[in-house]
């Protein structure tokens, strides 16, 4: 598949943790760390970034730049020092730690000649129900059918000339393959991992913790 970087986004402030859970520890070392180790195992390059005020440290990645107001904002911020000869990009979020090896591997050889992109996805276990309104008029609209959703999850790679486009015009999405997607551009759904955790909350914090001892 050619050159591939990565693309690591650490420049967000944390709002329902608390404070920026990027630089928690986790098991003696900071969630964005594990973040952009894990991301080396199919990388060349990993491109951290993280707020403006941080950029002093490496975290253990090759280049660190400070990322934008938005999480799509951030990305393209990394994916402007991605050198031209790079091929395929692999974008993941520093707030999902425990994304493994295995994960970065499935999705950039997904991609292929038709397929321009390649996104984890696990299967909805929980019952989805769209509702309508707010406090105590709240109510169920309908009982959506889940076998056809899935949560998506990062690693998530590219080609690169591909999500430089759908990154083109100051596009907005809370993921990347949105972006892709809406270039009418083919993306797969490989099988994610239940314990590739998103860390949201403290209580993430403790899961992964728990999710790590021997
Ligand atoms: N992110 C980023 N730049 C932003 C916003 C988010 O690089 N302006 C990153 C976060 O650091 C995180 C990933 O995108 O690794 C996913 O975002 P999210 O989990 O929403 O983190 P935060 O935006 O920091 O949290 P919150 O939405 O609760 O404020
Ligand atoms: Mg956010």
């Amino acid at each position: 598949m050619g050159r591939v970087w990565a693309v690591v986004v650490a420049g967000g402030s944390g709002e329902r943790y608390g404070e920026r859970k990027q630089f928690a520890l986790l098991a003696g070392r900071r969630v964005v760390e594990w973040s952009v180790e894990a991301a080396r195992s199919v990388a060349e390059k990993v491109v951290v970034v993280v707020p403006a005020d941080a950029t002093t440290d490496s975290y253990g990645a090759d280049f660190v730049v400070a990322g934008g107001p938005t999480r799509s904002a951030s990305v393209r911020a990394g994916l402007a020092v991605l050198g031209p000869d790079v091929d395929v990009v692999v974008v993941h979020d520093a707030a999902r730690p425990l994304a493994t090896p295995a994960l970065f591997k499935a999705v950039v050889d997904a991609l292929d000649a038709d397929t321009a992109g390649a996104i984890c996805a696990v299967a909805v276990t929980e019952t989805i129900k769209a509702v309508e309104g707010v406090g105590p008029a709240r109510r169920v609209r309908a009982t959506v059918d889940r076998s056809a959703l899935v949560s998506v999850q990062t690693p998530q790679a590219f080609v690169a000339s591909v999500l430089r486009e759908a990154h083109g015009e100051g596009a907005e999405a809370t993921d990347d393959a949105a972006l892709v997607e809406s270039l009418g551009a083919t993306v797969r759904a490989v099988e994610g991992d239940p314990r590739n955790l998103k860390l949201t909350t403290p209580l993430d914090l403790a899961i992964a913790e728990q999710l790590l001892r021997p």
